[in-house]
């Protein structure tokens, strides 16, 4: 039986995210900011090498279980860009300033098309190495222009889901999970964690 879990994370949005999600199971998680746990170096170039360096790493380190999140946007007319390095990709980690830069980019792209997703790869990695990967994406479009709500983080200002007219940035946390890259590849994960709990 699983009660807590420790999330090789430091991003304040994903881990309240993964804290509203794994409540319900009775989980508790521990983040590297509870617990100071140093940064991994991001050297993969999928989203599942850099989830897998960030869970393994902290595995082994404390010798016990560990889950790891490793996600991006991904913008057609960018070719993908800024993917994997959607969080170096922000000048000062300010994703202000990376929006904007993110918005320049498009308006000089010959490519018009404002189609974008979010991808994300959830790992659960064991101290012997063993692992497991959970993965989800959404697909919508990105904003002429930052669309700010009282919630999100990140690029949630810019990203238009599919069937919406709001952003992420303007959605409930609820209501964002239950759609989001995350969201869906943490529903993978909660459906493999109630298996485990029995
Ligand atoms: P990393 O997974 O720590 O490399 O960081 C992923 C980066 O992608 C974050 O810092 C955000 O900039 C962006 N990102 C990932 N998921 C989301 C999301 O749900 N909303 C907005 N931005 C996100």
């Amino acid at each position: 039986m699983i009660k807590e879990l420790i999330f090789a994370s430091r991003n304040k949005g994903k881990i309240a995210e993964v804290r509203d999600m794994l409540a319900p199971l009775g989980i508790m998680v521990k983040s590297a900011l509870d617990l100071d746990l140093p940064d991994v170096e991001e050297t993969g170039t999928t989203f599942a090498e850099n989830s897998l360096l960030k869970s393994q790493t902290i595995a082994k380190a404390l010798g016990l279980p560990c889950m790891a999140d490793d996600s991006g946007l991904c913008v057609d007319a960018l070719d993908g860009a800024p993917g994997v390095y959607s969080a170096r990709y922000a000048p000062e980690r300010d994703f202000n300033k990376g929006m904007d830069k993110l918005l320049a980019a498009m308006a000089q792209s010959a490519d018009k098309s404002r189609l974008a997703h979010f991808s994300c790869v959830i790992s659960l990695s064991w101290p012997d190495g063993h692992y497991e990967l959970f993965e989800g994406r959404v697909d919508g479009h990105i904003a002429a222009t930052k669309m700010f709500g009282d919630e999100g983080f990140g690029y949630d200002p810019l990203f238009i889901p599919v069937g919406y007219e709001i952003s992420f940035s303007q959605m409930s946390h609820e209501e964002k999970n239950k759609i989001s890259h995350r969201g869906r590849a943490m529903q993978k994960f909660k459906t493999y964690l109630e298996k485990l709990q029995g």
